[in-house]
Order: C-alpha cells, then structure tokens, then sequence
C-alpha cells in the first residue's frame, strides 16, 4: 500500500478528504499536515497529523521522509476572494507553496503529486460557455494566476524530470463544511442563512452562472484520476463538473423547501471575478482518458446540502 500525506488538510475539501482517504487507504497510510492544531475530528478519527506550514520547505522534505510518503496531494492554498485581499499572502502561499511542493517531489523522487487548480485558471478571454480543457487561460485575480503557475510548471517538470504531475480545474465544491474564502462561497452560505435567518444576501448578482460539484463527486474526480494509469493519461489537467446553476436558480430550488426564504443580491468585488469564469465545463476529455462519470445532478444536491447543513446547524426544515 503507497503513503499519502496531504498538505491544508485542514481546509473544506481535507475534512472531507481525509476520512475518505483512511477507508480508502487505512489510517497508518494517510498523513494529514496544517498548520493549525489537530481539530476534534481528525483526533476523533485517530489521524496521524502533523503541523506543516507549506512555505517551510525543510519540514515539508523531512515530514516526506520520516514517513516514507509516495503520493503527495497538495490542497494548501489561499482561495480567489481572500486572494484579492492579500494578494502578497496569496503569491507566497500560492506559489512558493507550491514550488516548494514540486522541488520535494522531484528531489526525493515520490511517485506522484497531486494539486488542484480551479475553473479560476481561466479568464474574460476563455470561451466562458462549455469551456474546453484546452483554451485560452488569461486569468484576472492572483488565485487565477497562480493556478496556471500550478499547471505549467507541473506540466514543465512532467516533461523536463518526468515527474508524474496530476490536476483537476475544480469548479466550486459544494458540502456542508463552512468554505474557506472562495467565489463559489455563496453557494454554500445561502443553505446556511435560509436554515438560520430564512434570507441571504447575495456577494454575486442573480443571473451569475457557475459550474459546481458536489464534494462526493469531487472526491471521486480526484481518486479518480490520481489512481488512474499513467498509460491513459494524455493531460496533466483536467477540466471536471458536475453542473452549472446561478444564485437565482439555486434561490428558487431552496424556496421548494422553505417557502418563506428570501433573497437579495448587492454584488461585491466577487461578483466581477465571478463573471471572468467559465459558465460551464466541458469535461469529455477528462471522460474520455480516465472514465470519469459525476453521479450528483443539481436536485440531489439541494437536497443533500439542505440536510447537511441542517444537520450541522441542528435546526429543521
Ligand atoms: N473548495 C473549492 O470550491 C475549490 C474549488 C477549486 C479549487 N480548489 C482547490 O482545492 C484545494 C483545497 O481547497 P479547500 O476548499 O479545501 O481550501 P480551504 O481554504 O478550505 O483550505 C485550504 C487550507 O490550506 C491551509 N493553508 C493556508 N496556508 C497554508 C500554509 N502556508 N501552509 C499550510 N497550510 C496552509 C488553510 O489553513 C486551509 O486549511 C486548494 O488548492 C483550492 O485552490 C477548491
């Protein structure tokens, strides 16, 4: 059985991933690092952790030793909104972050390395509908640029070391975990405040059309590809979704549930960067070399989110 250690384990998709992970692989197999203290979950779950801030390159390398780590998943990162905040965190968690990830790999010769990039790697001049895996990538926020930092230099190093990069473009990754500073945000907040308060205000206006995917699907994409052989691989990224809705769209599909909820939509900064992505993926390429085959439509979702977070929340719908 291979080792994995994942970096921001900490954040939406790990505390997902990372369970999954121990079924999939067994506890003494999976490595989760952040830079917080182990959370009650993880300490529920007996998970080895340990703390690693991803800009500390000595520690990353020693931690890949002392565990004998083959796979490296790479998920630390500041997201598109906290990004434009800061964009100098950003650039340093962003892409020394990852340079450092990659420079680990390369000199100690693991097996692979995984690091998601995001629908955010594309820009205003992408062909925003059913976008293709390969295309126009000029993107306007910090996040964006770093993604195709991500993107290029894993494909520079697949072919300069033949380093085995993988990636997947995430479109927004829905589940009841609170998100972790993104655009696609609000489509988790919205099932938080219609629980709570039965009204949201939207950051993105209501005609704003985004790809999403629900976590289990995004797990999936991501076992997916990372186990996938290396002889059906033609890409090192790959566009994945799951389905595309706007807020006015997703408001409507909450009203079906509680009827009395409201909402209301004053566009912030988000809502400009919003409108830089794609609409829409188109993922047949992903389809075609490794199989892959969401299973959660948009009703299933809302579903799905609306008990979740009630659950979470304890309040009833
Ligand atoms: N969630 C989404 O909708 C989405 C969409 C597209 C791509 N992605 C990508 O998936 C990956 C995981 O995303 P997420 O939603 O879990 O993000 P998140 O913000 O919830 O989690 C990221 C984690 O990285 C940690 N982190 C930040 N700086 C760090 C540092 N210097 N060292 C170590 N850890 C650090 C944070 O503490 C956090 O726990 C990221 O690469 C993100 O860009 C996510």
């Amino acid at each position: 059985m291979k080792r994995y250690l994942v970096t921001g384990s900490y954040g939406q998709i790990g505390m997902d991933l990372i369970p999954a992970m121990l079924k999939r692989y067994g506890k003494e197999n999976v490595i989760a690092t952040g830079r917080k203290k182990i959370n009650p979950v993880f300490k529920e779950l007996d998970v080895i952790y340990r703390r690693l801030d991803i800009r500390d390159q000595y520690g990353l390398r020693s931690l890949l030793v002392e565990y004998d780590v083959d796979v490296l998943i790479h998920n630390a990162s500041v997201l598109s909104a906290t990004g434009e905040r800061n964009p100098q965190l950003a650039h340093s968690i962003n892409f020394e972050g990852f340079y450092n990830a990659l420079e680990a790999t390369r000199e100690l010769n693991l097996e692979q390395l995984f690091a998601p990039s995001s629908i955010a790697a594309f820009g205003p001049t992408t062909p925003l509908v059913n976008t293709p895996n390969t295309t126009i990538m000029e993107p306007t926020s910090i996040y964006g640029i770093s993604k195709v930092y991500v993107e290029l230099m894993g494909n520079y190093y697949n072919q300069k070391y033949d380093l085995n990069f993988r990636s997947l473009r995430y479109p927004g990754v829905l589940s009841p975990e609170e998100p972790g500073g993104g655009t696609t945000d609000y489509a988790i907040w919205i099932f938080y405040e219609a629980l709570k308060n039965k009204k949201y205000e939207c950051f993105l206006g209501s005609d704003v059309r985004l790809p999403m995917m629900m976590m289990s699907d995004c797990l999936k994409s991501t076992f997916d590809l990372i186990e996938a052989p290396e002889d059906k691989l033609q890409h090192r990224a790959y566009n994945v979704t799951g389905m595309s809705f706007t807020p006015e769209e997703l408001a409507n599909a909450i009203k079906e549930y509680i009827s009395d909820f409201e909402i209301t939509y004053k566009p912030d900064f988000r809502d400009a960067i919003a409108r830089s992505w794609p609409q829409s993926l188109d993922d047949s390429v992903a389809r075609e070399e490794w199989g892959w085959d969401p299973e959660f439509p948009f009703d299933k979702m809302v579903i799905e989110m609306l008990d979740g977070v009630s659950k979470k929340l304890g309040i009833s719908y």
